[in-house]
């Protein structure tokens, strides 16, 4: 991309809109009968911490300006479509309302909220923006597009490790829902999980069978970073360590989960 003379990190008006935006959403919420604004107060504040890692990605990485620009922009607005499918639906569960990717896309360009861009800045926004919570990413994305959804993508998985971290290292007892109603049995695990984190690649969601299991994939989302940035702050974060040392100290988890916490622990070494 073409650097643009505008500074990268100045969002500043942007993030006011959103700010202003989600509370004027939070306060349709509010005004219905049985209104509750938690769950979109939790998304305002996963909103800012995705802007929060974007930025000590780009800050780290050697993006042109306009690069910079559009990762902070795509960030701050991914999950904008959240607030109206919460409205609208009273749920976050995608394949039971709408898809709150394509939903932010409507949603910013019916409020005009990248007009003041330039045209490859507003595109590259609204693609990141649709494409963050697909599956995988389509091929042949032209670079400054890839480039921004593997930060927001990076950025959204380091925020979701903080939640996850949050509920699952508290006092307890945490919201089933967040662990997507899995039962907490120590007797129950999936081979395939195991596997996938022997093998060293992303566990799949479909093969999850227990909260144990869930720990240990979002261990393995270690190996899905796409940045040496985005890897420092899987490590440094520590949230990931957090959640693998809550796994049972015996077979088949202890093994595994003690490769995974060693690679992770050498790598903060090296950074240190
Ligand atoms: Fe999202």
């Amino acid at each position: 991309m073409e650097t643009n003379p505008k500074i990268a990190s100045h969002i500043a008006d942007h993030e006011a809109w959103f700010m202003a935006y989600a509370a004027d959403r939070c306060a349709v919420e509010s005004a219905s009968p049985n209104g509750d604004i938690g769950p979109m107060s939790l998304k305002i504040r996963h909103s800012m911490g995705v802007l929060h890692n974007a930025r000590r990605i780009v800050d780290s990485e050697d993006f042109s300006a306009a690069q910079g620009r559009v990762c902070l922009l795509a960030a701050l607005y991914h999950d904008v479509g959240r607030f109206e499918q919460y409205l609208r639906f009273h749920m976050f569960k995608d394949k039971e309302s709408c898809n709150h990717g394509q939903l932010g896309v409507r949603i910013l360009k019916q409020k005009k909220r990248l007009q003041g861009e330039d045209a490859p800045i507003r595109k590259a926004v609204l693609a990141a923006v649709a494409l963050h919570n697909r599956f995988a990413l389509p091929q042949g994305l032209p670079e400054h597009m890839a480039i921004a959804a593997h930060v927001v993508r990076d950025a959204d998985k380091l925020d979701i490790l903080r939640v996850m971290d949050e509920h699952l290292s508290g006092p307890g007892p945490y919201n089933p829902t967040v662990v997507l109603s899995l039962p907490d049995d120590a007797n129950l695990h999936s081979d395939a999980v195991i596997q996938a984190a022997r093998e060293e690649r992303v566990a799949a969601y479909a093969d999850l069978r227990s909260v144990n299991d869930f720990r240990l994939l979002l261990g393995t989302w270690f190996f899905d970073m796409h940045f040496d940035s985005s890897r420092r702050q899987f490590v440094e974060d520590g949230h990931a360590r957090n959640l693998l040392r809550g796994l049972p100290d015996v077979s088949p988890y202890k093994a595994v989960a003690q490769t995974l916490l060693e690679k992770l622990g050498a790598l903060r070494g090296a950074s240190c």
